[in-house]
């Protein structure tokens, strides 16, 4: 082991802090009290917080090396970690001692806090998932390395002008980010393009090698990422693309200056912004390159610290775990077996036992439009000594299946990485399964999906590989950090052990029969939702009422997550409140918030549709308190954090079978909202761990959906049955929310009907409004809700991002603590 040389307690009291900040506003920002601005106290407080985790960083890398500990390596193509700052100071323990020093300068902590930027570098659950595992697995003392691409430009801004999605960039780097440590000196150099040749080698023996390739540097930019109460702090290494020198060489010898730097700049837009879409692949050349090039750096860099300790390959999947989250790091599959046949030379058979006990495959969606499919053609011009690699893969796996299955031609259609046809594509789930050990779904009913509707034959010929690992969250975040005063709550009741054990909120039971408890926690669900009534006010000019039922559904736009679903419903309630003003309503504020991929028009359109719900209903005075819509812009990690402690009903209405898990609906849960939900995703697994008394589940199964499908589905069926549906939908069509333009929302309702509402509004919408007036009856009774809301909170311990770590580095990764000494 290392020897222990720091200072364990190295200035963790407020004191040192403030002297720390002081001295990092002086002499690392080069400010005084004149010029510093409270950006610059931020960034003096962010300073000497980093400053405590980097000796705890240094000593957790070295330990890992000591130990010679097996790391497993989490590739994915987003981290959408939000801001560090609040998290940081949590982890290592700070937020008292922060509290005060920025009391001491005439700031809240809060005030600093919002001074950060963001770090978006992901689209949505898949991303964000992704950041609680890194938080989870340094909670957890796991040996473990994110890696991913540093984005100049993250997930766009999102404005909302005339009430529809208008994107601007989303330039987070421009103050800089205190958070990162740019490795200038430390490089990888990519390949692209080019072509193969045979050589031979010294023994006689052919083999194969790239050549004539382009050369793309990639930078190293590392993120600390500490755990909660230990001294760990794990690494979150972000690539970033670089012209090669040897790119600039042949470019400028040519000597035209200017075109030569246009190059330089065009070949460095690799690294420059994540794709905004979201479960959509779109089957660009930048993505593909974006893709292989974290994959080839990352390779090469598990490759140069596994050598470092090790002489031989026979150690490396011992040593080595590889998790691809989703298909988009799949590439390294193709890529390892290159460096270990081309380069290490090893024999194919060795190289691809290694490999496959070495990857481990996560599969976040089954919609057929999300699967990635790389044209051939695409591929070989881009990477052409992969996709021989990638054809010798599938020609020695389909060699196999045929002798294991000799009559069954439409199964070796099925399971081929390559899918024939005019534009041959390679299918890069079939490649990531083969080439795995292990290959996940997200919740059960997702995993059971993968097993008998996606990957129906892989299933039958390797039903070991599969296996489940439901999705979770990170109680640290989106419970202590996001609602403090429910936390504190919690806390002086079942002490604080849940913080690192989520099952201990069990232990808050009995305190639902307890009234003094429930009026508590009521006014703490209060205080919540007045402060996001301030907020809404702030950025919406909209007054709402914190005594309404707060009824949420923020999450990416999408049509099958069915926001026009929702919309659907206020429209219900508005025709209600004007028909019979004076029956009983149940004031309600209903709130979205949600981003729509750039080119996916139809979201765009439910947006306009939102807000334009939103205008007349809010500025009709015979509606006046009982019921106001919102569509807050820009839904991201920073304001999820101030939404979700404020829910009182929790919306996740996804079409059955198609949601793989959510992560939203168990942050609501754990903050006490209750879930009105269908049966898809682990909204199923909540309702286990819930109870179906403090659940709201309506709608079709996803036994259902099918077998409606199968039997021929007719939207119209529903539309002629139900009135209150069938005006709706003409009031939508025929423009009553958009008087200006009568004919602007008749696509949505064409898509629910003559285009044959592929994701079954109609057939649900009954059974929804049937089960939100369900919910409108239950909060009239505020002591039953608030009974239900404590027991939705004290029966989340399932998911924790702890438990999902525990099972994938037990079941998956063979990864085990290592406890860093400070
Ligand atoms: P790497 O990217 O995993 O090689 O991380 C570098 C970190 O590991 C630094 O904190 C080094 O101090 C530490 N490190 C690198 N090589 C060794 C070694 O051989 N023994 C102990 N620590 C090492």
């Amino acid at each position: 082991m290392a020897e222990n040389k720091l200072n364990p307690k190295l200035g963790m009291d407020a004191a040192s802090l403030k002297k720390s900040l002081e001295n990092h506003i002086r002499f690392t920002l080069g400010k005084d009290q004149y010029t510093s601005t409270t950006y610059d106290r931020y960034s003096g407080l962010a300073l000497a917080t980093r400053d405590r985790l980097i000796e705890r960083w240094i000593q957790t890398q070295q330990t890992y090396y000591d130990k010679n500990a097996k790391r497993v390596y989490y590739l994915s193509l987003e981290f959408l970690l939000g801001r560090t700052l609040g998290n940081s100071l949590m982890n290592l323990g700070l937020q008292k001692e922060a509290e005060k020093t920025a009391q001491e300068l005439g700031y809240s902590l809060e005030e600093l806090r919002e001074k950060e930027w963001d770090a978006g570098l992901g689209n949505g659950g898949l991303g964000r998932l992704a950041a609680c595992f890194l938080d989870s697995l340094a909670t957890m003392e796991l040996p473990a390395v994110g890696y991913g691409i540093r984005y100049d430009y993250g997930i766009f801004f999102q404005s909302i002008r005339d009430g529809w999605q208008v994107e601007t960039p989303d330039n987070w780097l421009r103050f800089g980010n205190v958070w990162e440590f740019p490795r200038p000196e430390f490089t990888c150099v990519v390949h692209f393009y080019g072509r193969t040749e045979d050589w031979l080698d010294e023994n006689g023996w052919k083999r194969k090698r790239w050549v004539d390739a382009e050369e793309i540097v990639a930078v190293a930019y590392d993120t600390p990422v500490p755990g909660y109460g230990n001294n760990t702090v794990n690494n979150l290494r972000l690539w970033s693309a670089k012209a090669s020198r040897e790119f600039d060489l042949n470019y400028f010898n040519g000597g035209d200056y200017i075109q030569a730097v246009a190059a330089k700049a065009t070949s460095e837009n690799i690294t420059k912004v994540l794709y905004p879409n979201d479960n959509v692949f779109e089957g660009k050349e930048l993505r593909l390159k974006q893709e292989y090039f974290f994959v080839s750096a990352t390779i090469q860099d598990i490759f140069r610290r596994y050598k470092k300790t090790h002489k031989t390959f026979d150690q490396f999947p011992d040593k080595v775990a590889i998790q691809l989250n989703d298909t988009h790091p799949a590439i390294a599959i193709a890529e390892l077996m290159r460096i270990l046949v081309d380069i290490e030379r090893l024999d194919w058979d060795a190289a691809w036992n290694i490999t496959v006990q070495t990857f481990g495959y996560t599969n976040h969606t089954i919609l057929p439009e999300a699967l990635e499919k790389w044209s051939v053609g695409l591929l070989g011009r881009v990477l052409p000594r992969h996709l021989e690699i990638i054809y010798e893969i599938n020609s020695r796996f389909l060699d196999g299946v045929r002798e294991r299955y000799p009559a069954d031609p439409d199964l070796w259609r099925d399971l081929s990485i390559i899918e024939e046809g005019e534009d041959k594509k390679i299918r890069m789930a079939n490649l990531a399964i083969v080439g795995s050990h292990s290959l996940n779904g997200v919740a059960a009913l997702h995993t059971e999906i993968l097993k008998k509707s996606v990957f129906p034959g892989f299933y039958r010929l390797w039903p070991e590989k599969f296996n489940n690992k439901t999705n979770g969250v990170t109680q640290r975040r989106w419970l202590k950090l996001c609602n403090p005063e429910l936390s504190a709550l919690i806390s002086s009741k079942i002490g604080e052990g849940w913080i690192t054990n989520l099952g201990e909120l069990r232990k808050l039971e009995p305190f639902a029969e307890d009234s003094g408890f429930r009026n508590e926690w009521a006014q703490v669900k209060k205080k919540k939702k007045e402060q996001l009534a301030a907020y809404i006010l702030s950025r919406n000019n909209i007054e709402v009422n914190p005594e309404s039922l707060f009824d949420i559904q923020v999450k990416r736009l999408h049509e099958y997550k069915r926001q026009l679903l929702n919309a659907l419903h206020v429209v219900t309630l508005y025709n209600r409140i004007i028909d019979n003003p004076a029956a009983d309503h149940v004031p309600r504020t209903v709130i979205f918030a949600g981003k729509a991929a750039p080119g996916y028009w139809m979201a765009k359109l439910i947006i306009k549709l939102i807000t334009s719900i939103a205008d007349k209903v809010n500025s009709d005075p015979r509606v006046g308190d009982l019921l106001k819509v919102v569509f807050l812009r820009n839904y991201a990690v920073s304001n999820a954090e101030k939404i979700i402690p404020a829910a009182n009903l929790s919306e996740q209405i996804s079409t059955a079978g198609t949601e793989a898990s959510g992560t939203g609906n168990m942050k609501f849960a754990l903050n006490g909202a209750l879930t009105i939900g269908t049966l898809d995703g682990a909204n199923i697994e909540i309702l286990e761990e819930v109870g179906k008394d403090n659940i709201f589940i309506f709608g079709l199964d996803s036994t259902g959906v099918s077998a409606l499908k199968s039997k021929g589905y007719d939207p119209y069926y529903y539309y002629n049955k139900n009135r209150e549906l069938y005006r709706i939908l003409n009031q939508i069509r025929q423009g009553f929310f958009s008087p200006d333009q009568v004919d602007r929302f008749a696509p949505l309702a064409d898509a629910l009907l003559s285009n044959g509402d592929t994701y079954m509004l109609l057939a649900d919408y009954d059974s929804y409004i049937a089960c939100q007036d369900r919910a409108a009856k239950l909060w009239k009774d505020q002591d039953a809700w608030n009974k239900s809301s404590i027991l939705n909170t004290a029966r989340m311990g399932k998911f924790s991002t702890d438990r999902t770590i525990a099972e994938y580095a037990k079941d998956i990764w063979k990864v085990h603590p290592v406890h860093i000494d400070f």
